[in-house]
């Protein structure tokens, strides 16, 4: 009996996922700085006002929309009719993930083995939904300015290849906090335009901008120049991971997008995979975003202002600029193994964080660190790090 190859996946665990594992095996509970599930991190919007939505008795009837309930992706709609943009429902199809998301979009777009491109820095995930779904993924790599993150875009210009058939923008991405800016988004258009590709921007932290009141990107929801597909939905824009519901807005030149839409129609068909109770609290949930998006906000602030004085006179290390987002990337000064450290971090000083290799950083050491953990859990596991930070030669 053989396996398919797309899930000959390494037996073991890399050496840090094995001692954070050996760690929690022992009993010791170290103060975790990649927690990044909201329902662990003691938030007040999580009371059972939420379970509310749940309580519609139109949920206990089942009446499969293959694209999904017309009320709930109404309800998306409306949600991106106050960021200004313009869509119909008739372009949103709701998802059980994101990930579910990019399953349809590379059986939509690729035959198997064609390209997509992804960012370089970011979500480890891609690397596994390429896999599985038998699409050769390429990347792109993303620069550090001084001040943030940029799509390179001469390097993503040469990472084009013979077929390439998407580009994935994270807007702002996982980890390094950067949106897309109007200069990148015009470049990487007039690239798609040109090699006949399509758009798929993932905007599941587009809400969680640090500074400004102003969103430092419109989103690609409204774009019509080239085939795009904006994913978002509740894990992170309501902070409820567990109600599993996303979303895909299909948009672009009309014919090519109806066109897409009639075959996301089938695909989605086929598994249907979207539970009625959530798509039925969809509109509610949405309703109440701001205030437990302003939670999430203040947490975020907090423990991001509270990062940075703290660093601030560290030699060692270095946080790096970031404009949105649940994460927190450092920069190590003193050349070292990322993945050694957040060893020692954890076996000395019962810290954990995450290497940046996880994501795909290089020339450098970088640690990640999620901005969600209560902030008393933050700050003792940042002034931890900073000791053993200040003790590494
Ligand atoms: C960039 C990005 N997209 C999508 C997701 C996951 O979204 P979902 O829970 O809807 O699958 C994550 C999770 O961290 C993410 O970082």
């Amino acid at each position: 009996m053989t396996f398919s190859k797309r899930t000959d996946w390494p037996k073991v665990l890399n050496l840090f996922s094995r001692k954070a594992e050996e760690c929690r095996r022992s009993g010791q509970t170290p103060l975790d700085l990649t927690e990044s599930n909201p329902t662990r991190c003691a938030f007040d919007y999580l009371k059972p006002k939420i379970l509310e939505g749940f309580s519609n008795p139109q949920s206990l009837l089942y009446e499969p929309d293959p694209r999904g309930l017309l009320a709930a992706r109404e309800a998306v709609c409306r949600y991106y009719a106050e960021k200004g943009i313009r869509i119909g429902p008739d372009q949103v199809f709701l998802t059980a993930s994101t990930s579910e998301a990019y399953t349809y979009l590379f059986r939509l777009l690729c035959n198997p083995g064609e390209p997509a491109l992804a960012p370089a820095p970011s979500y480890p995930l891609f690397r596994y939904l390429s896999e599985l779904n038998d699409i050769e993924l390429c990347e792109y790599r993303l620069r550090y300015n001084g001040e943030a993150w940029r799509v390179d875009i001469p390097h993503l210009e040469r990472s084009f290849k013979n077929k390439t058939k998407a580009v994935i923008l994270v807007n702002p991405n996982n980890p390094t906090g950067n949106f897309i800016h109007a200069h990148e988004r015009e470049a990487v258009l007039s690239l798609c335009r040109k090699e006949e590709a399509a758009v798929i921007c993932d905007e599941v932290f587009h809400d969680f901008a640090f500074h400004s009141t102003e969103e430092p990107s419109i989103g690609f929801a409204g774009e019509e120049r080239v085939l795009s597909f904006t994913l978002s939905g509740v894990s992170k824009i309501v902070g409820l991971p567990q109600a599993k519901l996303s979303w895909i807005v299909v948009n672009g030149p009309k014919a090519l997008r109806e066109e897409a839409a009639r075959r996301l129609e089938v695909l989605a068909d086929t598994y249907l995979s979207v539970n009625t109770p959530s798509q039925r609290a969809l509109a509610g949930w949405l309703e109440r975003r701001k205030e437990i998006q302003g939670e999430i906000l203040e947490r975020l602030r907090t423990n991001r202002r509270f990062l940075s004085e703290r660093l601030e006179g560290v030699e060692a290390v270095r946080l790096l600029g970031s404009e949105g987002g649940w994460y927190a990337v450092l920069e190590v000064k003193s050349p070292c193994d990322d993945e050694a450290l957040a060893i020692r971090l954890l076996e000395k000083r019962q810290v954990l964080v995450h290497p940046g290799y996880l994501f795909d950083f290089e020339g450098g050491c970088f640690l990640v660190l999620s901005l969600l953990p209560p902030s008393e859990v933050f700050r003792e596991g940042v002034e931890r790090m900073v000791w053993e930070l200040m003790d590494t030669p």
